[in-house]
């Protein structure tokens, strides 16, 4: 017997289990593309400082940002967005005047108050289809 040979266990495995075990590893193995992610730079802010919220491993082929304040994407909860075909930044309800989207979708909120700390959700649309939304959480540091 070589180091190559199925462990007894295996023999015991059932067919259901089997298809268990493959479409856990479908649901867990989506696109090959690496995850979109969001690190709040800093961490933690101080009141009156700035916050960027960088979108790291952007898919391919992005249409539009969008970003929400919270973790609903609701147009109440709209903050700003930027269309990539055309170049635009579109101002929601919920924007403050002190938040800036980037051409690579990540958003600066300048001058931290009491109310910017909490989750943000940026929105990646893709031509053809929608993509779910990315939350990030900063906390406000008080001095
Ligand atoms: C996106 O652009 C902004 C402004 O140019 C820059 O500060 C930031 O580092 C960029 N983010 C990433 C993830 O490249
Ligand atoms: C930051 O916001 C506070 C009120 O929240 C305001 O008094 C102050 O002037 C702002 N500072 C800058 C640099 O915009
Ligand atoms: C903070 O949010 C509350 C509720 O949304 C609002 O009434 C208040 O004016 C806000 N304060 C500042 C400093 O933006």
């Amino acid at each position: 017997m070589g180091p190559l040979s199925a462990p007894p266990y295996t023999l015991h495995i059932t067919w259901k289990e089997l298809l268990l075990t493959a479409s856990f590893l479908i649901f867990w193995n989506p696109p090959t593309t690496a995850q979109v992610m969001i690190e709040a730079q800093p961490t933690k802010v101080s009141e009156g400082k700035d916050v960027l919220l960088p979108v790291r491993n952007l898919p391919q082929e992005v249409a539009a940002y969008i970003w929400y304040k919270g973790q609903i994407m609701d147009f109440h909860q709209f903050i700003t967005a930027y269309t990539i075909d055309t170049e635009r930044i579109i101002f929601g309800p919920a924007y403050s005047g002190r938040e800036t989207v980037y051409s690579n979708g990540s958003l600066l909120i300048r001058n931290v108050t009491k109310n910017d700390t909490g989750s943000y959700t940026v929105k990646i649309r893709k031509p053809a289809e929608e993509t779910k939304g990315v939350t990030v959480h900063f906390t406000l540091y008080r001095e």
